[in-house]
């Protein structure tokens, strides 16, 4: 579909209704050039709390901060003008309560801009939600490989391989979509689960390792790019293979230094030009 297909402003409930229709593209966005490059492409930049392990080099989402997300935010917020943008709600800043979501969440929607919010869990985020839902927070949901949890799961693994993990959750999707929710992120999930979640949902299902039986689908920019190299998921299709052509760029960079062929002429200022003598009126 050509870019001029989806030319206008796209927002939660524009995302809401495009269940079932054109797949929905998204990507991660941290910073404002990034979000330049990816706006005219991409229906939802997501500001994910993987810039924990993307930009800062933690080994899990669980450091990230709401002052964090809050700044890369309204970074991303100052370089869209066509996607949505939706930050992450970090570890420890939803979990508490309803009322603590709702007041964290419209701290980051007031000083980032941003049209809503994404955190994790299923049913027993449900009634917070519903509580944000309705007091003005569009939410998009995360059900299935919930990383926030990696400690209580014991790694990154996929979901939905057994019977039990699949009811878990199908169940977790129906309650997040009848909470309000208005659409959910499907990560690191079987196949067959994420087809029938998808099937039976009432809003869109946007797949990261979910297959391309969603709705939509979301990739880390970094990933698709070749330039984060930490570790790679299966699911992960590589678009550029970017971190070679930063090294040789530096490395030329360098090699210039060094023989002092950098810089030239052409990037030196010379000496001031003489002031030109002011004529009298
Ligand atoms: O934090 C993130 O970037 C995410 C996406 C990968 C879905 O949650």
């Amino acid at each position: 579909m050509s870019i001029a297909a989806v030319a206008k402003k796209q927002t939660p409930a524009s995302l809401r209704a495009r269940k079932g229709g054109v797949p929905i593209v998204s990507l991660t966005a941290y910073t404002t050039p990034q979000a330049k490059m990816l706006d005219p492409h991409a229906d939802l930049l997501l500001v994910g709390d993987s810039l924990g392990m993307v930009v800062y080099g933690f080994t899990s989402t669980l450091p990230v901060t709401l002052d964090m997300m809050i700044a890369h935010g309204a970074a991303v917020v100052r370089g869209a003008s066509r996607a949505c943008v939706i930050v992450d709600m970090p570890f420890g800043s939803y979990q508490e309560s309803p009322q603590q979501a709702f007041r964290n969440a419209a701290r980051i929607m007031a000083e980032t801009g941003c049209a809503g919010v994404k955190f994790e869990g299923g049913t027993v985020m449900a009634e917070t939600i519903r509580f944000l839902a309705e007091r003005g927070v569009p939410v998009l949901a995360h059900v299935g490989l919930q990383p926030q949890s990696v400690n209580a799961l014991g790694g990154f693994h996929a979901q939905g391989r057994t019977a039990i993990e699949a009811e878990h959750v199908i169940a977790d999707g129906l309650a997040v979509a009848e909470a309000g929710a208005f659409a959910m992120v499907v990560e690191g999930t079987a196949e067959p689960v994420a087809r029938r979640l998808t099937e039976l949902a009432p809003i869109p299902t946007i797949g990261i390792g979910a297959s391309a039986a969603c709705d939509g689908q979301i990739l880390v920019t970094e990933d698709i790019l070749g330039i984060f190299d930490v570790f790679r998921p299966r699911f992960v299709k590589r678009y550029a293979e970017l971190s070679g052509a930063i090294s040789a760029a530096a490395s030329a960079y360098a090699d210039d230094v060094r023989a002092r062929r950098f810089p030239g002429p052409e990037h030196t200022y010379g000496a001031a030009a003489p002031e030109k003598r002011k004529t009298q009126a």
